[in-house]
């Protein structure tokens, strides 16, 4: 048998235009298509080493044994590229994110397109990126958007499993950082998965999905012109339609706090003053602050004021994910 491991680091991704909800649930082809931008100086590192001699798949977290729920999520994906790769043999998988998980910043995402790409190689496969990309969507819907470098869009064309993400924009195209304001270090007591499958009790959600095309028009061609205030508008247009229709799902659920309604409201006064900077909120109450890079000292130290805010992660548009040399 060839070496069979690999090690691949990625990026999260704040998505500006959200996915929530998906047409077909077992393989997250999502009901709309979505925007994001990679986030740099954050990111997951993993190994993945497939052995024979393993009786199971197994799974360290951050150090420690995963939880069975991680493992088997973790397992099942796993699955996915045995098959694509022909063997059989178990893995051990090792990963470690530099940042919180749980906190409004998509650990899922970066942790998926890294596994995509550490276990392909360590099965002796080398996708091209369209592949690679599918291929993470199976682990996390937004994984497949960390595949890819910078700005980055998810595409829809009805409920195709063909589903990925492509890049729109390198890096450093537009300096724009993300601020990202923690309220709370609790994991969400909802997560995403749950989330998008209660997304079509929302009434709200069939008008949110239909407009999705020139909501994902604008916010494209924002970044493409680099106009922030277009960005700025459609990104928390985009962000409370997907707040209004998980408050009306069945169960409702509400992630904001006190302190994530007090940013939203001075992040719209301070925009009003003149300062390039706007907010959107993932499933969490947690608050990305986007703001061009120049103001974004100036916007940290504002944010600090706010009670409430515990700390401020601070994060610039990142590169795709790829591979690293193996421990
Ligand atoms: O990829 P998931 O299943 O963790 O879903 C991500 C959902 C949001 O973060 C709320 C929106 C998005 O597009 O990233």
């Amino acid at each position: 048998m060839p070496d069979l491991s690999a090690a691949a680091f990625a990026h999260p991704n704040i998505a500006f235009i959200k996915y929530w909800g998906n047409c077909d649930p077992e393989s997250r082809v999502p009901a709309n298509g979505s925007i994001s931008m990679n986030l740099a100086g954050l990111e997951s590192r993993t190994t993945v080493m497939f052995d024979e001699s393993l009786a199971d798949d197994e799974l360290k977290l951050q150090g420690e044994p995963a939880p069975g729920a991680a493992l088997a999520r973790v397992g099942h994906f796993l699955d996915v590229v045995r098959r694509l790769a022909g063997i059989d043999a178990y893995a051990k998988v090792v990963s470690e994110n530099n940042f919180p998980m749980g906190v409004g910043i998509a650990s899922s995402a970066s942790a998926f397109a890294a596994l995509a790409l550490a276990a392909t190689r360590a099965a002796g496969l080398d996708l091209p990126e369209i592949e690679l990309s599918r291929l993470a969507r199976l682990g996390s819907g937004s994984a497949c958007r960390s595949v890819p470098g910078g700005f980055v869009e998810w595409q829809v064309a009805g409920c195709e499993e063909d589903s990925h993400a492509f890049s729109l924009a390198p890096p450093d195209h537009w300096d724009l950082v993300d601020n990202v304001a923690i309220v709370d270090r609790e994991h969400k007591r909802v997560g995403s998965t749950e989330g998008h499958t209660m997304a079509h009790t929302s009434p709200l959600q069939r008008a949110r999905v239909d407009d999705a095309p020139r909501r994902l028009d604008i916010c494209r061609r924002a970044i493409l012109d680099c106009d922030f205030e277009d960005l700025a508008e459609i990104m928390e247009l985009d962000s409370n339609m997907m707040h209004a229709v998980i408050m009306t799902s069945e169960p409702s659920v509400m992630y904001w706090n006190p302190a994530t309604l007090a940013i939203m409201r001075e992040v719209t006064a301070w925009r009003g003053e003149g300062l390039p900077v706007c907010y959107t909120i993932d499933a969490g109450p947690n608050v990305h602050v986007i703001v061009l890079a120049e103001s974004s000292d100036a916007v940290q130290a504002r944010l600090h004021q706010i009670p409430g805010v515990l700390e401020v992660i601070t994060a610039r548009p990142g590169g795709p994910a790829h591979l690293l040399p193996t421990p």
